[in-house]
This record gives C-alpha cells, structure tokens and sequence, in this order.
C-alpha cells in the first residue's frame, strides 16, 4: 500500500495464475498447458520474422491472423470482420467485460468459474451476480433467464471441466436477447462442442477462444473472439484506446500458421483426450470422484484425503497441481493433463500416498 496509490488500484485483489515455477524437472500438471509442443510451421513462421522486420511495428488490425482465424471457422461461414484479436485471451475478455457487459443490471457467471471474471468487475466497476452451479457441478440454464446486463462462462466450465449441451446454450441465448451472452471457448477443442455455428443466427452471442491450449501456444499470447461485425466493433474501439498494438509481429505470424495447420492441431488434441481417458480410469481406481470433463484437465475429488496435504504431497515428489481454497471445491484437485508419462507418473505417486 503507498499513498500514492489510486483508490481503484487501493481496492483490487488481482488474479492469482497458476505457479511457474524455475525448478527443473518438475511434472507441471497446474496451469492447463498443452503437454505437446506447438507446430513447426508455427515455429518455422516466427523465425521468419526474427530478422530486420522487426524495426516496423506490427500491423494493428492483425489482418494475416484474422484472415486465417476466419477461413478456419469457414464452414459456419465466419468472415473477418466477424474476429476480434487480443493479447492471450485474458485480455480480450478484458475488452469484452468493459465493452459488452458493463451496464446497469449485474452480470451473471458461475458461482464456481474462471476466477478471473470477477477480478475483471472489480476493476471496471461492473456489479455482478453469481449463479450457483447445481449439485453436480453443472450449469442450469433456468436460473440464467432473469434481468442481467450480461452472461458469461466458459464451456467447458473451468475448473469443472462440465460442458453445457449447446441445445442448452440455445435456448439460454433466446432468453437473453437483451444481453450479451460469452461464452469463453478456452477448453473447448478437447472433445466439447463449439457455439460458433450459432453466432449467425443469434445477434447477442460472443465466443472468446485462446491458442494458449489446443494449439500449444500459451507463451505466445494470443486470444480471440467471434461474433457480430457490431460486437467487435466495440471491442476494437476499446482496444484501440488502449494498445493499438497488442499483438506483435511474432504472434500474428505464429498464430496464423498454427490454425493452418490443422493436421497438427488435430493428432495433438486427440492424444491429449486419449490420455485424459486413461487418466480418469487411474483416477477412479485409486477411489477419486471425477467429474465428467470434456477439457485438458479433470476435477477430481478423493473421498478419505483432504485436497490440500494430497496437492503438498505430490509437490514434495516434484509434481504440481492445482488447488482452490474456495467454498464447495475446496476438497478438489484441478489436475492438467500431461503426456501419458507425466499421467503415469502422478497416478504412480497418488497410488503411493494413498497407501
Ligand atoms: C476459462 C479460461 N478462459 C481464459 C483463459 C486465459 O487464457 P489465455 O489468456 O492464455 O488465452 C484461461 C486460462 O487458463 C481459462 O481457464
């Protein structure tokens, strides 16, 4: 605290990202990564722009990148106009929370979410109300259709993993004409369902996306949204009060090459849903309740173990993992999924502890 501090800044209690930590050797299974290593056609395109190019600035628009994003969504007939583009996704939600969904009535999202969306309400001044998840961890679409000046998740929902049925995110969209409704596609490529199709028939629905983990490219930060031309419209005006540049020239080139190369993309999500399957078998023999996931990550809770001294343990064999000290998930461990050897690895030590 110094007294030269704002009071804006006085008030906030800012977002807590998952540790990276400088020990070699450690089974990082905490922060959602992509156990697989991006492209090489992504790899190839930064090289390529590692040289004198790098006097100029970037292009604002990131046209490149929101041609290939566009093309990618080409079946459900996106265009690039329809692509907003940001610095990882936690900014373009940023824009989104200032631009879309600060408005009289409070904002509704899970009681049990992505933990940044209130941080981002704390720090525009946006009211905000949250919806609890039902017993089972899942979001019904009933306690979302009252007044709100917005809806936001993502879907799948983190740290559940519990994706919504998009028959589900239809009819919460038609109730909520009024509002905007983001729905923050993070997780989605590991066996959920995109909504992407339905942004042409329904003028209020944004999809935030990130290359953070699918595509194996979270240290490059890029984010993105879909929508309406009027939608990003006014996250483009926020960004261009705010840093004309978010993108450098590393990022849009990296980008576009790795959403082009879909053959990557595809094997790469594909091992990690087959290992996440072996996982939740694992996991359920050694007696752990595991949520239905549809993500890079189970949620998983041991009946007979307190979460955290199982999270402290795995961490003094060099393993870590995610654990929230929130109401109703306290006792849950947030575990990503790794190669089949790091799955190993972890099930190898549970196995181990729990003796
Ligand atoms: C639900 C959700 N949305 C967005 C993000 C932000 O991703 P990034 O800023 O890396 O694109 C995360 C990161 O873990 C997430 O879990």
């Amino acid at each position: 605290m110094s007294r030269y501090w704002s009071r804006v800044v006085q008030g906030l209690k800012p977002y807590v990202p998952g540790e990276q930590p400088k020990l070699p050797d450690l089974v990082k299974l905490n922060s959602n990564e992509n156990p697989y290593g991006p492209s090489p056609l992504a790899i190839e395109a930064l090289r390529g722009e590692t040289g004198d190019t790098l006097r100029l600035y970037p292009d604002p628009n990131a046209d490149r990148l929101k041609e290939a994003i566009a093309a990618s969504f080409g079946a459900q007939g996106v265009v690039p106009r329809q692509v907003f583009v940001g610095n990882g996704s936690d900014e373009v939600l940023a824009h989104v929370f200032l631009a879309l969904l600060k408005h009289e009535r409070p904002v509704l999202f899970p009681d049990i979410t992505y933990s940044f969306y209130p941080v981002y309400c704390a720090l525009y001044g946006i009211d905000y109300t949250e919806v609890p998840l039902t017993e089972k961890f899942e979001i019904r679409t009933d306690d979302y259709l009252m007044p709100n000046g917005g809806v936001i998740f993502p879907n799948p929902n983190a740290p559940t993993g519990r994706f919504l049925p998009l028959t589900e995110v239809e009819r919460l969209l038609a109730g909520n004409a009024g509002s905007v409704v983001v729905i923050d596609e993070a997780y989605v490529d590991f066996g959920g369902e995109t909504a992407i199709a339905l942004v042409a028939r329904h003028s209020n629905l944004l999809i935030v996306r990130t290359l953070s983990k699918s595509h194996s490219l979270a240290g490059l930060r890029i984010g993105y949204a879909v929508g309406p031309p009027d939608l990003v419209e006014a996250l483009e005006r926020v960004k261009n009060s705010f840093n004309s540049y978010p993108l450098g020239r590393l990022a849009i080139a990296g980008a576009a090459a790795a959403i082009e190369d879909r053959a990557h993309f595809d094997r790469n999500r594909r091992a990690v849903i087959a290992s996440r399957e072996t996982l939740v078998r694992d996991l359920a023999a050694l007696g752990f309740e595991v949520l239905p996931s549809t993500a890079n990550f189970v949620f998983a809770r041991h009946p007979g173990r307190d979460a955290r001294a199982l999270a402290a343990a795995l961490r003094q064999r060099g393993i870590i993992v995610r654990h929230f000290q929130q109401a109703r998930i306290e006792q849950f461990l947030r575990i990503s999924v790794g190669t089949d050897a790091q799955c190993q690895t972890l099930v190898g030590a549970l196995r181990e502890i729990l003796r």
